[in-house]
């Protein structure tokens, strides 16, 4: 069955190597995923060289993983590896079909890097942006070609949570959203198509629940109160856990995206914001296990 509002699969266009800028955590998660389940070359870019190189070492130990764990045999984790490849030189990426941004969550570097990266690519590649709650619209303002560009955000893990959300802008035409749709579904994931909406869906339900468990812990409900009154819920982590494990830096971006688009709906975090620079939130047992909320790094007393 066709998802509702994706264009016919026929119009895709194929994807025979991919470019992903950033090398950071997301970026890494998404090479590897991209070689395992599409298995055509991979390129990966960064500011600078060491970073890159950091992230290949951290991909090939993931590859090694995966063959200790006998998900990929000998002969596919090295050929997993061999499609691997890391530069700095963007004109690297000009027979990409497919690039994917993942890095910092600001606006001017997004439109920068797309527009240097549109210099190289030809005309049918697609530039896709993990984005968490910036405008894609925005994120292709300075394009030639701005009906290449779909959002495609994943979620952490990304090896292990399910969902795409494909994101169209005005702009974006059928065979971009088309494209879009069949690469998310040979990653064996499941998309949806978003409107370019703050927060898409799943962030938007998330900087609900996240901002409101900070706005609990500011307001001086006891860290233990909030994780047991959460518990009813059935997530598969508490609040502040997820919040660790997307990053702090992310989570309070979200918060500051909505509140300042819906400033009446969701609580901003300054503590979250102060606090992403150390990146510090969760206190941990001598197991590795969360104990509690660093409430000397929340100055909450
Ligand atoms: N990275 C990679 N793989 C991981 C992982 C991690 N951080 N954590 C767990 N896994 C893998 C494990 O290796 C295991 O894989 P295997 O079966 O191949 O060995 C599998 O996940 C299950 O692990 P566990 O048995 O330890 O699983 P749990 O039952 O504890 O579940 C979880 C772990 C899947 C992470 C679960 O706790 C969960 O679903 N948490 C919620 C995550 C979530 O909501 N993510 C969305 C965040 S929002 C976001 O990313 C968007 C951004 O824009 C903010």
């Amino acid at each position: 069955k066709r998802p509702a509002g994706a264009p016919d699969k026929e119009l895709a266009k194929p994807v025979r190597k991919v470019g992903i800028v950033g090398a950071g955590l997301m970026a890494s998660q998404f090479a590897l995923l991209f070689l395992r389940r599409l298995q055509v070359p991979v390129v990966i870019t960064d500011l600078d060289q060491g970073r890159v190189d950091k992230a290949i070492e951290g991909i090939h130990g993931e590859i090694d993983k995966l063959q200790g764990k006998g998900r990929v045999d000998a002969d596919t984790a090295n050929r997993l590896k061999g499609l691997l490849s890391g530069t700095v030189d963007k004109s690297d990426f000009a027979d990409c079909d497919w690039v994917i941004e993942a890095v910092f969550e600001e606006l001017t570097l997004k439109q920068d890097i797309f527009a240097e990266i549109e210099e190289h690519v030809s005309d049918e590649a697609v530039l896709a942006t993990n984005t968490s709650s910036l405008s894609v619209e925005q994120i292709g303002a300075k394009l030639k070609h701005p009906e290449r560009v779909v959002g495609f955000h994943f979620f952490n893990p990304v090896a292990v949570m399910p969902l795409v959300e494909v994101v169209k802008t005005p702009h974006t035409d059928d065979a971009t959203l088309s494209t879009a749709m069949v690469t998310a579904k040979n990653l064996k994931k499941n998309a949806v198509i978003t409107r370019d909406t703050p927060g898409f869906v799943v962030n938007r339900v998330l900087a609900k629940l996240l901002g409101t468990a900070m706005h609990a812990v500011e307001q001086g409900t006891p860290f233990e109160d909030v994780v047991e009154a959460a518990r009813p819920l059935g997530l598969p982590m508490d609040p502040f856990v997820l919040l660790d494990l997307v990053g702090l830096r992310v989570g309070a971006h979200v918060l500051d995206t909505h509140h300042a688009a819906f400033p009446e709906r969701f609580h901003a975090s300054e503590a979250l914001t102060a606090l992403a620079e150390e990146n510090v939130l969760i206190e941990k047992d001598s197991k590795g296990e969360p104990k509690g909320i660093d409430k000397q790094a929340l100055k909450i007393v």
